[in-house]
């Protein structure tokens, strides 16, 4: 007995590190060295929430039956069923919370969603807490190590969810976009549900307001409040969305409208607008970049182009108002200024070409002149010799 207090003693002070001085008590540790590694780098370490927080036994002893003893509450593993409930004995609780600063609707959230329903049922498939945060390496979600931060949700998703984004915004994300959503975004972490139909425009439009505005105003707006479309998914999907230039007037309009509906025109006068509009940009853009290398002072050309990208950018989510008119005044102000820049700097690029021509016929009249000269001079030496 002595000689394994003097073992308990020696491994205790050998523990150092970032355990604090409740760990160094804490006879756990000692054999699940494993759940120690990851226990030790967890937010829980260093607030006190030690294992028998969540596992109850006895800590003092070495002695695994003393140590998993019923007597001292010794609970095992948590059955799934009942870990949200453990985790929310602490973190539902205002009092215990308040020094933190956290919410504390986590438990009350999940509740609510498909996987606490299901869970409450007795599914166990479903994700629990720990499937989300694990069970001791829990960390915040800024930490980038974190199974709950941004760059690592779809694949905590992805344990159980073939379903991936494979759209615009996974592809943002993995440049690095912060302000991509992530699974958790469109679906709450606690809360998550495929959003209803009339939330799916909600959860969009919490990013891309404009588009939302303009597409309340527009006649598909009728068809979202009776329930048949549903506002940005019937057109762009959920987890595949693609990025513009992708002619998806082509794609989804016919899906509701006949070939030669007017409706359908609409949606190809639309397209043919914003597309010359955008080619005149980018000309535009190029000869831009053409000028300046040939350091000719391109500053003004730059800020008209500027104010033609502008009204670029506003047609863009106006064409979700599926307002002809005033999509054509921004696409076509945004193409004659486009136009205008081009012209300027196409005739610059003529003057060039003449300065060049000049350049070239003048250094090739000095050099013939510098030959006749030599030849003259030549002749001369040889008729005086
Ligand atoms: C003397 C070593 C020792 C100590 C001290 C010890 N354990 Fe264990 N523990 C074990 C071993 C070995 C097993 C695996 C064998 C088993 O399941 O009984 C185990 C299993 C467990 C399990 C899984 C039980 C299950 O049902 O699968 C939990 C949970 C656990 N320990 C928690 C604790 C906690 C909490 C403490 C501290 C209060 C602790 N242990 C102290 C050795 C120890
Ligand atoms: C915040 C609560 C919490 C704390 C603190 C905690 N555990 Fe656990 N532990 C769990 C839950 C929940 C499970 C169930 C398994 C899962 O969901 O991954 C578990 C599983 C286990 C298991 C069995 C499964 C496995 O992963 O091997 C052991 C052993 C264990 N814990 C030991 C410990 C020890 C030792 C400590 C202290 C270093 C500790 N736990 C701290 C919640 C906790
Ligand atoms: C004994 C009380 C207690 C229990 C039980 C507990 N926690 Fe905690 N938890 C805390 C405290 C206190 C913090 C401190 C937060 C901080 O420092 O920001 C915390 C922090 C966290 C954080 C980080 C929050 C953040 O963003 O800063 C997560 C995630 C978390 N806990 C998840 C869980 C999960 C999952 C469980 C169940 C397996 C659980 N907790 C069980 C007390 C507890
Ligand atoms: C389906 C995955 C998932 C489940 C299940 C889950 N969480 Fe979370 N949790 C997250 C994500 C993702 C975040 C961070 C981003 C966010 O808050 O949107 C988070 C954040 C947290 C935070 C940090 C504070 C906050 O709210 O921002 C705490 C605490 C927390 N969860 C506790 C819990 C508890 C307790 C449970 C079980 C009742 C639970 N979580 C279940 C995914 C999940
Ligand atoms: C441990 C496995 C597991 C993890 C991890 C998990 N889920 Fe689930 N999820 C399920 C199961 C099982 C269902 C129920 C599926 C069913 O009803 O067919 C479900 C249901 C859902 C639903 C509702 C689907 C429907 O048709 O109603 C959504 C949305 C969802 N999960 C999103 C997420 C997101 C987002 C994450 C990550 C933050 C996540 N899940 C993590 C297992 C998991
Ligand atoms: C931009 C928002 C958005 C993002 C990001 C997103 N989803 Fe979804 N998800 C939706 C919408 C909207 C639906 C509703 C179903 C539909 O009409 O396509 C949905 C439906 C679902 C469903 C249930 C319906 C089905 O198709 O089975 C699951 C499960 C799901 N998503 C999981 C995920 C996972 C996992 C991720 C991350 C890899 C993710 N989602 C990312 C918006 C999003
Ligand atoms: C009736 C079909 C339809 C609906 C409904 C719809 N869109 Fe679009 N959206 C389009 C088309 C068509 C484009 C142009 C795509 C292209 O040029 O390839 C587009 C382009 C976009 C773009 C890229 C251009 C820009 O504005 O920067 C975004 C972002 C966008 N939509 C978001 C949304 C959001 C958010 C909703 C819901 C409020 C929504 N859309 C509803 C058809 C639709
Ligand atoms: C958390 C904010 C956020 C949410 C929620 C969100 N998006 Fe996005 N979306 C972005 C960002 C950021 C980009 C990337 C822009 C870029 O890379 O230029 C983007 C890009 C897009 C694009 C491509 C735009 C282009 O110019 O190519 C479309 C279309 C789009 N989102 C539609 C949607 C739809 C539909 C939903 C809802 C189901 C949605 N978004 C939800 C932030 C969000
Ligand atoms: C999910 C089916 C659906 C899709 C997809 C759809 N529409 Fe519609 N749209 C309708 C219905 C139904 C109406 C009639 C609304 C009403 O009751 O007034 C309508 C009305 C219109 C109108 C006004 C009436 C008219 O005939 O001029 C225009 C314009 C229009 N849609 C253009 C488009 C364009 C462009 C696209 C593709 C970007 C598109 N729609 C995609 C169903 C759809």
């Amino acid at each position: 007995m002595l000689a394994r207090l003097l073992f308990l003693a020696i491994l205790v002070s050998a523990l150092g590190g970032r355990a604090g001085a409740a760990q160094d008590q804490n006879s756990c540790l000692i054999c699940h060295s494993e759940i120690k590694v990851e226990y030790l780098e967890s937010v829980h370490t260093d607030l006190g929430v030690t294992c028998i927080e969540c596992h109850g036994g006895d800590s003092t002893t070495l002695e695994m039956q003393q140590a998993h003893a019923l007597e001292a509450f010794f609970r095992g593993v948590p059955h799934r069923t009942e870990i949200p409930e453990l985790c929310a004995s602490c973190h539902s609780d205002p009092v215990k919370m308040k020094p933190y600063g956290l919410r504390t609707d986590q438990y009350a959230e999940y509740q609510t969603s498909q996987h606490g329903k299901l869970l409450a049922q007795g599914d166990t498939r479903v994700a629990v807490c720990t499937d989300c945060h694990r069970a001791h390496r829990i960390l915040p979600a800024w930490e980038p190590r974190s199974s709950t931060h941004p760059e690592n949700i779809s694949e905590t998703c992805a344990q159980c969810h073939a379903q991936r984004d494979q759209g615009v915004h996974s592809a943002a994300l993995a440049q690095g976009n912060t302000k991509a959503p992530t699974c958790a975004s469109c679906h709450g972490a606690h809360g998550a549900a495929p959003p209803g139909v009339e939330d799916i425009s909600k959860v969009c439009g919490t990013c891309h307001i404009a588009e939302r505005a303009h597409f309340t105003a527009s006649p598909h707006k009728k068809l979202m409040d009776e329930q048949r479309l549903s506002e940005c998914v019937s057109c762009h999907s959920s987890h595949t969305i693609e990025p513009t230039g992708h002619n998806l007037f082509d794609r989804v309009c016919v899906n509701c409208h006949v070939l030669g509906s007017h409706a359908q025109l609409v949606g190809q006068k639309i397209k043919t607008l914003l597309a010359a509009a955008d080619e005149s940009l980018r000309e535009a853009a190029q000869l831009l970049e053409q000028a300046q290398q040939k350091a000719v002072d391109v500053s003004s050309y730059r800020s008209r182009l500027i104010e033609a990208r502008s009204y670029f950018l506003q047609a863009l989510p106006a064409q979700h108002s599926l307002d002809i008119a005033h999509i054509e005044e921004l696409a076509r102000r945004a193409k004659s200024i486009a136009d205008d820049v081009r012209g300027s700097l196409h005739s610059l690029q003529g003057v060039f070409a003449i300065r060049l021509l000049g350049l070239t016929l003048v250094w090739v009249f000095l050099f013939l002149l510098v030959i006749v000269i030599s030849l003259v001079l030549r002749e001369r030496r040889g008729e005086r010799l």
